[in-house]
């Protein structure tokens, strides 16, 4: 249930990048969460092309990562950023030499300092319906949804929408389609792609 690699999907990665972060960076907090975040690569890599692309506003980036952990050991391994080589592999070379260093530990590799400060690990279950803030300007949640009962997917799209700022992004996988009935909540800000936009 817990699968997830690091750049498991530049397509959408490359999409924040182009389309989230022209429209947000002069801002002075950019509040991210990534919904169901597994044990970090997804906010971490998230965080690396963040990191690339924005120079010192990097610095204004905040990645709120959550999961509902059901063994309760994804906070120890983010908040320690150690990851072992073999999970890092897909990285391309120049990114993973970088913001990864070896750290004593055989076979396994840090991630730089202002990278793991970036991502804030909190256990939280998407179907309680409570929102983890209400000041978000990206929430991004995938591969999460497809196990959720449609009736449950459409809550929690809607409780997306309530924490997210006015013009906030909502990035999911590329076969979880919006909900007809959630679909008047958000617009698609490409074709072909689940980024959307809040609308109201
Ligand atoms: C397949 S992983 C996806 C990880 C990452 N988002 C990715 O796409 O690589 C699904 C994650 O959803 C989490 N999850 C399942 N039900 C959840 C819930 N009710 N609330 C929060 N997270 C949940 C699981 O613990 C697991 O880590």
């Amino acid at each position: 249930m817990a699968f997830t690699y690091f750049f498991r999907d530049l397509q959408t990665l490359h999409l924040i990048r182009d389309h989230v972060i022209p429209a947000v960076r002069c801002r002075r907090y950019i509040k991210i969460w990534d919904a169901g975040c597994a044990m970090g690569p997804e906010p971490y890599s998230l965080a690396i092309v963040l990191r690339e692309s924005m120079g010192p506003t990097f610095g204004n980036v905040k990645i709120y990562a959550t999961d509902i952990d059901e063994n309760g050991h994804f906070g120890e391994i983010i908040t320690g950023g150690e990851y072992p080589y073999d999970q890092l592999k897909r990285i391309p070379k120049g990114i993973f030499e970088r913001y990864f260093k070896k750290n004593g530990k055989p076979g396994y590799f840090l991630i730089e300092d202002q990278l793991r400060k970036c991502v804030e690990y909190q256990k939280h279950d998407l179907l309680s319906m409570h929102p983890i803030r209400k000041d978000l300007v990206l929430i991004v949640c995938k591969n999460v949804l497809l196990h959720f009962r449609e009736a449950d997917r459409v809550e929690v799209i809607r409780m997306f929408h309530g924490a997210l700022q006015r013009g906030g992004y909502l990035a999911m996988e590329q076969t979880q389609k919006m909900p007809r009935r959630v679909a008047g909540l958000f617009e698609p800000v490409v074709a072909n792609a689940q980024l959307f936009r809040k609308v109201g």
